[in-house]
């Protein structure tokens, strides 16, 4: 398996904490926000991990994470072993474009994506695992949430079979006026070989954008998507500057990619 790590965007929703930064280069607790999708990877066994980030963005991240090896800073303690490569995404796309850009990079293997501002409390390397060995299909992660329209989220029928998946429901899929349902699904996803032809297949979105939720639509649709519960907490750390600081919180009392 390989990995792939979402690092682009603007940020608008920081304000003016990302005039000049990477979002995922923000503090969130002593950690680099990018550390934690990198470090979650890292425990899944990975260690072949490409990084998409924005044009104005690509030195920073490279000069914080070189090759991917780091040590704790002053220290020999290995941080994170990683084999680390980029690419720059120069306009914004959507996931689902990010995700075709590793195509060259996955190299007929699996590939394991984690959008960079999503911090878990337990890494699901087992999840993630006994899906590498053998799992149909595509794999994604779900957690119920008060706020759905600000996600993807699976609909289910009444025996709980995934029936349909919509984008910010309302706002990006106009076929839903709100939210079908209340689990989202969260920026960890496991897809197989094929996705590349899936992705090559999209059309743009209301927003112009290849959305990640049609991919995992067209695995549904051929009954080859797993939806895995989030176990523990699990946050979208780009949505509000206040937000940052009470993530570092949670992850001093709790722990983080367990
Ligand atoms: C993205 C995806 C959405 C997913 C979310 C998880 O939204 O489009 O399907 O539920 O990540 O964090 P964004 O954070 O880009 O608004």
């Amino acid at each position: 398996m390989k990995g792939l790590v979402c690092a682009g965007g603007e940020a608008t929703r920081l304000g003016e904490l990302t005039r000049v930064t990477n979002k995922h280069l923000l503090p969130v607790g002593s950690w680099p926000m990018v550390y934690y999708p990198l470090q979650l990877l890292q425990l899944a066994g990975i260690r072949e991990v490409l990084l998409v980030t924005g044009k104005g963005h690509a030195g920073q991240m490279i000069d914080l994470l070189g090759d991917g090896h780091l040590t704790v800073r002053g220290g020999e303690a290995p941080l994170l072993e990683l084999d680390l490569t980029y690419k720059v995404q120069t306009q914004p796309g959507g996931i689902a474009e990010v995700v075709g850009m590793a195509e060259d990079f996955a190299g007929g293997e699996p590939i394991v994506v984690v959008l960079g501002d999503n911090i878990f409390e337990y890494s699901h390397a087992a999840a993630i695992a006994a899906w590498g060995d053998g799992g149909v299909g595509a794999q994604v992660f779900v957690k119920d949430v008060p706020d759905p329209e600000n996600f993807g989220v699976v609909v289910y029928d009444d025996a709980g079979n995934v029936t349909d998946l919509s984008e910010k429901a309302g706002v990006v899929d106009l076929r839903y006026p709100a939210p079908p349902s209340n689990d989202a699904v969260v920026g960890l996803y496991c897809y197989p070989t094929d996705v590349f032809s899936v992705i090559s297949s999209l059309e743009r979105s209301s927003r112009g954008e290849l959305e990640i939720t049609d991919v995992n639509r067209a695995y549904a649709e051929r009954g080859e998507l797993s939806v895995v519960p989030v176990v523990g907490w699990w946050e979208d750390a780009g949505k509000h500057w206040q937000h940052l600081a009470e993530i570092g919180r949670m992850i001093d009392e709790t722990g983080v990619n367990k």
